[in-house]
């Protein structure tokens, strides 16, 4: 894929786009194959994405042969009776998700390495939740030189409290759960709905598993688990982009394929700042207004504002009439858009964790730099909205979270290209 978007901006865009799967609902699941012995797991609308090749790649690594069939996004990983314990620091490197493949194989073999993830652009993301769940679950655990050693006879199920309701840590001990002996109770787990994506994949595995409504769940370990298929939930992040594309560029888009009350936070708080949309069963369509009204919120686990979602509404909100004040209070660091969107006119000061946002009438082209997916996405809305030109770089970012979003926005009339050098190490997404 190439490295540049080149965007005309100031047209209306419309007409119909359908969300992809999930990325953050596919990685957790794929790497939940690792729990099978000489069995498959067969995946549904699968997203081809940049994320999705390295977790094939990773899995490849371990021993999973892995079939994809695009488009239709269908996958068919088939586990081996034995597989490798040691994660790529390569590859780890590359995707923090990477980590979720700790869980699974130390269930499955007794023993995992795993290079600890790198810090990344939004902050320095430990997984020590996910380490303190897996050592009440019995497991030895040694980081030696950057890697995380972990050993365990047959994990055992526990109670266990989680400090924050983090989303990998929720997965990777669901996982470990699964093959443990007797049942394991996680509190306080993350509520994102991929989470539920990921207990379906394992109750069709075989694992006797509930979520209860009280943020709890309930899982009873077998010794084996067998081959399942499952479907993909629709992506919730990118087709709220596509709908603040619509806001921002006063068209009219509808998004299918998406479920509403995965979205509400985000439609809740664009219904306040005056956008008007149409909700049906699995489609949204947003409707052209004069003006966003300035709108103020912070970013919470789910249900409340997704952290994901906040660098695409610093965007949005740069183009809204009045101050409003947007809270980042799940990452340390994930403002890094505002000094390019500020590049592009939008006038956002950072104090603390807080970005506060002057509304400005009209945003100019600009050339740009995504430095994470998130903030790529509000770079190109920024581009879609301004008057002129706009090149966003280090398309590299945006490739590994959003499909082939240049044909999308060109089905919706947009005036965008791919240009310039082809990214570094790109893979064949
Ligand atoms: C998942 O990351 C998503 N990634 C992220 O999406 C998303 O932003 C995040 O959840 C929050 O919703 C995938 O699902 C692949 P966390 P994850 O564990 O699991 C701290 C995107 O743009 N923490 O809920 O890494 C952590 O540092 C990506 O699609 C610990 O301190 O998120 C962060 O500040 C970005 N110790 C906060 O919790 C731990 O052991 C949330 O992390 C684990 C997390």
């Amino acid at each position: 894929m190439m490295n540049v978007m080149a965007i005309e901006g100031g047209i209306p865009l419309r007409g119909t786009v359908r969300a992809q799967g999930a990325k953050n609902a596919a990685l957790p699941v794929m790497a939940a194959c690792l729990l099978l012995r000489g069995q498959a797991l067969m995946l549904d609308n699968v997203p081809n994405l940049y994320d999705v090749s390295t977790m094939v790649e990773l899995l490849s690594t371990l021993g999973v042969s892995v079939d994809r069939e695009q488009p239709g996004g269908r996958v068919r990983l088939s586990v081996p009776e034995e597989v490798s314990w040691e994660a790529p620091e390569s590859l780890v490197r590359k995707m923090r998700a990477s980590s979720l493949v700790l869980g699974p194989l130390l269930a499955r073999c007794g023993k995992a390495a795993l290079p600890l993830p790198g810090g990344c652009s939004i902050g320095s993301r430990p997984i020590d939740l996910h380490l303190k769940g897996l050592v009440q679950m019995g497991a030895k655990i040694e980081i030696r030189s950057g890697v995380v050693y972990a050993q365990a006879g047959r994990l055992r199920g526990r109670r266990i409290y989680l400090d924050f309701p983090s989303v990998g840590a929720t997965e990777n001990l669901m996982m470990a759960a699964a093959l443990a002996h007797g049942e394991t109770i996680i509190e306080n787990i993350a509520r994102e709905p991929e989470i539920d994506n990921l207990a379906a994949v394992l109750a069709g595995m075989g694992v006797p598993i509930e979520i209860e409504g009280t943020g709890c769940v309930r899982i009873r370990g077998v010794d084996e688990v067998h081959s399942a298929s499952e479907r993909v939930i629709p992506d919730r992040i990118e087709a709220s982009t596509y709908i603040l594309a619509g806001v921002m560029t006063g068209g009219q888009i509808t998004v299918a394929d998406v479920i509403p009350a995965h979205i509400d936070a985000i439609l809740a708080r664009l219904e306040e700042a005056g956008a008007r949309f149409a909700v049906t069963r699995n489609a949204v369509t947003v409707f052209p207004v004069e003006r966003l009204q300035s709108v103020s919120l912070k970013t919470m686990p789910f249900p409340g504002f997704p952290t994901d979602l906040q660098s695409p509404m610093l965007a949005a909100l740069s183009l809204a009439s009045g101050v409003s004040m947007v809270e980042e209070s799940v990452f340390q660091a994930r403002f890094l858009c505002a000094d390019e969107l500020n590049r592009m006119g939008a006038n956002i000061v950072i104090k603390g964790n807080t970005a506060v946002i002057n509304g400005v009438r009209q945003l100019q082209g600009a050339s740009v730099k995504a430095t994470d997916l998130r903030a790529g996405a509000a770079l190109i809305l920024a581009g879609l909205a301004a008057r002129g030109q706009t090149q966003v770089e280090e398309m590299v970012h945006v490739w590994r979270g959003y499909e082939a979003i240049d044909e999308k926005l060109r089905s919706l009339g947009a005036r965008v290209r791919l240009a310039g050098t082809p990214a570094e190490g790109e893979q064949g997404a």
